[in-house]
């Protein structure tokens, strides 16, 4: 029978469950310090997509048994040349040819839906680690992708934050930002800062060091918030945000966000964190994040580590992130291929 890939049928649940299983198996191998894939997360694309994003999520067979998948994110409301992608093979059926038959899938799909690029992240190596073996890396190369953007993961062990150090840098945070107060939230924004909000979200592509991709900044309004808030509450997951406001112009000028899957209670994810461009300076980015951090803990107990990317150029938000104790834990390479 060899190698088939068609389109997943979301109520065939033997094949979602199949599938889940690959994704836990993967990420076992390769990149075991990460909790498993939560389910609920991994299959509410299905039940709760995005705002702006049109998920095609197809099943590569091995003589009738799922092994692996591939999901496109076409972006409907802008950069609409671009699909974000997930292609992963299980563990025991590599290098068969699967991995290729599932991207030859995803490039017809692309071109029947008129775009131009595709956008995937791998594991790469930090450095020290130039022996490790990478399949994700050689497969993008194999298949004519280019590094566009060097991440690094950087992750936080909690059970070795020095509390009394967080306190110090919070109240040094706090002192540097007169004329800002902190404002918390968890799940859903305030209606009276969604506005900013969206403003934030919306400009952190021009923010952010992009490398190579050709990504355009996001079309974000308040109502495109809401359906992002949406979609993640579909997924369960928990959010713990805190945000400046700039107490002149009663304005919210910069917003951190932490997340938990609903699986997990160990771990969690250090999401976005923006200062307006107009506010840089004194000290909102620390603010916002080490408040929320706090914050965090006083809801979350068994709290042990937070994960978080940065673009290995972004050396403000880096500096950040080491003062709070986060150190590198794995390479991350954002690939790009052009039709
Ligand atoms: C990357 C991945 C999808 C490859 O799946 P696969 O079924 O093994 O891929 P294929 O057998 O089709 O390999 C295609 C080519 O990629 C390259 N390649 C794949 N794995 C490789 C490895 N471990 N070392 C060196 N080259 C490799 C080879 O050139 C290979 O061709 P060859 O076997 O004829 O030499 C799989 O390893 C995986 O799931 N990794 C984790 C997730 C990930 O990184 N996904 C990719 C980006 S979204």
């Amino acid at each position: 029978m060899g190698i088939s890939v068609t389109p997943l049928d979301p109520a065939d649940r033997p094949t979602l469950d199949a599938v889940h299983r690959t994704a836990v198996a993967a990420q076992a191998v390769d990149e075991p310090d990460l909790p498993p894939p939560c389910r609920r997360r991994f299959e509410a694309p299905l039940w709760h997509p995005m705002p702006g994003i049109d998920i095609r999520w197809s099943v590569a067979r091995l003589d009738g048994v799922p092994v692996g998948w591939i999901r496109l994110y076409l972006h409907t409301l802008d950069n609409t040349e671009n699909a974000s992608v997930e292609l992963v093979v299980d563990p025991a059926y590599r290098r068969r040819g699967v991995g290729r038959a599932l991207h030859e899938h995803g490039l017809t799909v692309l071109r029947e839906h008129g775009g131009k690029r595709m956008v995937g992240s791998t594991v790469t190596a930090l450095p020290g680690e130039e022996h490790r073996e990478l399949p994700g890396a050689a497969f993008a190369a194999a298949v004519g992708a280019r590094p566009a953007l060097a991440d690094v993961r950087r992750r936080l062990d909690v059970t070795t934050l020095d509390r009394s150090r967080l306190a110090a840098l919070l109240a040094g945070a706090r002192a540097a930002a007169a004329g800002y107060r902190a404002v918390r939230w968890r799940d859903h924004v305030p209606e009276e800062h969604v506005a900013d909000v969206a403003h934030l979200e919306g400009r952190l592509l021009l923010d952010a060091p992009l490398g190579e991709l050709a990504w355009e900044q996001e079309q974000m309004d308040a109502e495109r918030i809401r359906g992002v808030e949406r979609a993640l509450d579909g997924r369960g997951i928990r959010r713990y945000n805190v945000g400046a406001v700039h107490e002149a112009s009663g304005r919210l000028v910069a917003w951190s966000q932490l997340s938990f899957d609903a699986s997990s209670v160990q771990h969690a994810w250090q999401q976005i964190t923006i200062v307006d461009p107009e506010h840089r300076g004194h000290r909102l980015g620390l603010l916002c994040k080490a408040e929320n951090l706090a914050y965090a803990l006083t809801h979350e107990p068994e709290l042990r580590v937070i994960d978080t990317y940065n673009a290995a150029e972004n050396t403000h938000m880096i500096a950040i992130n080491e003062q709070l104790g986060f150190r590198p834990a794995a390479g991350s390479t954002d690939w790009q291929l052009t039709l």
